[in-house]
């Protein structure tokens, strides 16, 4: 049954042409009969590689009201490290990056924010660092550039060429996009710095973002002056 409300909201949708699926986050064109079916294609799959069932152990290093922190390690039992591997997939596909490329896999940390509703809905990967370098403040995009010159350029000369010590590097954090701005990358963040290290809390120096997206570094640019 659908309400008049509902109707104008469609009507809206449809005029578009595009719509997000309301609970796999993808955009797509409902008129296009190769977009239904890549939605079809992905939509199962993307649910039930963010199901949790939930584990005989699990290593749960914080609890909210809206969900919960699950630490995984990568001597952890193959349900664990398997869950943890696909949800990184997920995370890297939508970072664009080609192959699972982790700096040191047998060192790597995986947090999972299981919500409420039993789903995978962010993920952090953090791993041991000694040094990194500091992201330079964003310089203007020359005029003849296009943005994907821009990127590609800032990504290769943002950073300072002098080392600063650093004990916790964060290759990947991701957050399902129908979650997002709901403070759950904050969360992770901070849980992070009170479980990496044993018996020590981190600055906020002490973590660093490997090769942030211009989301990523809008997040941590917030983050790191609050
Ligand atoms: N635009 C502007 N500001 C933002 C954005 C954004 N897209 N995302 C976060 N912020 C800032 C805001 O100030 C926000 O506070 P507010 O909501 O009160 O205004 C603050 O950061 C905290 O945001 P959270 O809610 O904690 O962040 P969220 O849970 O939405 O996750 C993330 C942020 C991880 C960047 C998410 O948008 C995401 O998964 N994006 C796609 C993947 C990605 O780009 N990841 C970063 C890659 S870099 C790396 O992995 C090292
Ligand atoms: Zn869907």
């Amino acid at each position: 049954k659908q309400t008049d409300n509902q109707l104008i909201i469609d009507a809206g949708q449809k005029q578009f042409g595009a719509t997000t699926c309301r609970s796999c986050g993808m955009l797509y064109s409902t008129d296009s009969p190769e977009d239904n079916f890549q939605h079809t294609q992905f939509h199962q799959r993307f649910l039930d590689t963010i199901k949790f069932v939930g584990w005989k152990k699990e290593r749960v290093v914080a609890e909210f009201w809206d969900g919960k922190i699950i630490l995984v390690l990568p001597d952890d039992p193959k349900y664990a490290t398997k869950k943890a591997e696909d949800v990184r997939r997920i995370a890297d596909s939508e970072l664009g990056f080609q192959q699972i490329t982790l700096s040191s896999p047998s060192s790597a940390k995986t947090y999972l924010f299981v919500n409420s509703d039993r789903m995978v809905v962010g993920c952090l990967v953090a791993e041991n660092i000694r040094q990194a370098f500091r992201v330079l403040e964003q310089q203007e995009k020359p005029k003849d550039m296009n943005k994907e010159d821009f990127m590609e350029h800032h990504r290769a000369w943002c950073c300072s060429t002098l080392p600063e010590k650093a004990i916790c590097g964060v290759s990947r954090i991701w957050v399902f996009s129908l979650m997002r701005r709901k403070g759950i990358a904050t969360r992770l963040l901070e849980t992070v710095r009170t479980t990496f290290m044993y018996g020590s809390h981190l600055t906020k120096k002490e973590i660093a973002f490997s090769d942030p997206t211009p989301e990523g570094k809008l997040f941590a640019t917030k983050y790191c002056e609050t």
